[in-house]
């Protein structure tokens, strides 16, 4: 148990767990779309029960059955990831308020999403419905690139690599995507992919919402290619030019699997991948804005403590910040570090200093004997 705790304590942790629950909850997106595009919709007429009688899905009820079962139990799988993210997030040390608040974002739109799910089920598959599902998961996508990117950097106050109209943009860029993913998710449901073949579309028309669609996705990619001239104008980083390219890149490809099924009247498998396509974008276009600006380490000054976490050979080297998270720090004493679970019984010892872990040293003191472990990710 004692191992376990450790291994969540470890600044990186929080960043894998992060990642595995980010790329499930893409993951997701993608088998949603497959049981709509098999038309197993209601292959579990019930929720949450599968069946007025049955829990899980019965043979009786087929493939369909089992692919929509399937979709229900992966809800479990996301929820599993992102507790992980948050219990790494939690027992992090030291402990990082910012990081445990997105971690609880992202476990707490998951039962958001399985109820929306249930009301799909209820309202026959009910386009509005199966919309706001999708749209579920774009808001989940929103704090777990947040959790991963953000674990990866020191928690010390932003700082702008880029003018302020420069981040303007970036905000705009987010509201086109997620103007052209709304709509797509509108084209969806006047289209043919009902995930049912007796549900009602929302009656609006496929055509004229195609081209409304695809006329955002011009305006996406003309802001995009304005954000890259721009950075290039401004000297910005090289990071946040190479995430522009990409994000440009994603939009190309995504555009030409949007034409691709167009024209060749909604292949199953092709809307998947636009699927897909439109998850990744989400990221990208979100993931872009972070690179517009950075985040220091702990200011000169900052007391550092050095604690042995169980037996692990490696020290933390903690660094006891504001526990709101808003990057000031401060020698808190011993009475209140962290209680994170670990401080108790022979888990944490600590490595030098007196008894009552007195013997705080400054971060950036010259020659000081408290050597810095670098704040890299995690
Ligand atoms: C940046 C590029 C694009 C993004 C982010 C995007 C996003 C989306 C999204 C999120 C959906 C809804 C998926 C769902 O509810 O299951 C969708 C559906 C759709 N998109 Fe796009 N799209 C893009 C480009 C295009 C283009 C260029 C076209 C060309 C006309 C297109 C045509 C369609 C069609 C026809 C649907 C409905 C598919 C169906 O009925 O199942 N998309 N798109």
């Amino acid at each position: 148990m004692q191992r376990v705790a450790a291994s969540f304590a470890r600044p990186r942790a929080v960043r894998r767990w992060a990642l595995a629950s980010l790329i499930a909850n893409i993951g997701i997106i993608v088998t949603g779309g497959a049981v709509r595009l098999t038309e197993s919709g209601l292959g579990c007429p019930e929720w949450p029960n599968c069946t007025p009688e049955s829990l899980v899905a019965t043979p009786e009820m087929g493939v369909y059955g089992l692919i929509e079962f399937g979709n229900r139990l992966l809800t479990w799988g996301l929820g599993a990831l992102a507790a992980g993210a948050l219990a790494a997030a939690w027992l992090r040390s030291p402990r990082r308020m910012s990081l445990v608040k997105l971690a609880v974002g992202v476990l707490s739109i998951i039962p958001v999403q399985a109820v929306i799910g249930g009301v799909t089920v209820w309202t026959n598959l009910n386009p509005w419905v199966v919309g706001l599902h999708f749209l579920g998961s774009i808001g989940i996508l929103v704090f777990s690139t947040a959790l991963y990117i953000r674990s990866g950097e020191p928690d010390g106050p932003a700082v702008a690599l880029v003018p302020r109209p420069v981040r303007v943009l970036s905000r705009i860029l987010v509201a086109s995507a997620l103007v052209t993913i709304t709509l797509g998710v509108v084209v969806t449901g006047s289209g043919p992919h009902a995930g049912d073949a007796e549900t009602p579309r929302n009656g609006l028309d496929p055509e004229l919402l195609s081209v409304l669609h695809a006329d955002s996705v011009w305006l996406l990619i003309g802001l995009s290619v304005a954000m890259i001239a721009v950075l290039h104008a401004v000297g910005a980083p090289d990071t946040a030019k190479r995430a522009s390219y990409l994000l440009l890149a994603v939009e190309l490809l995504q555009g030409v699997i949007g034409y691709t099924q167009y024209y060749l009247g909604l292949p199953e498998l092709i809307v998947g991948m636009h699927m897909l396509g439109a998850a990744l974008l989400w990221v990208a276009v979100l993931a872009m804005g972070y690179t517009l600006r950075k985040r220091e380490p702990a200011p000169a000054g900052s007391v550092l403590h050095r604690i042995v976490v169980g037996d692990e050979a490696e020290p933390a080297t903690a660094l006891f910040e504001d526990a709101r998270g808003s990057g000031r720090r401060h020698d808190i004493g011993p009475s209140r570090l962290p209680r994170n679970g670990l401080r108790r019984g022979p888990a944490l010892r600590r490595r030098s200093g007196s008894p009552r872990l007195r013997s705080p040293c400054a971060a950036n003191a010259p020659g000081g004997s408290c050597p810095r472990r670098p704040r890299g990710p995690g």
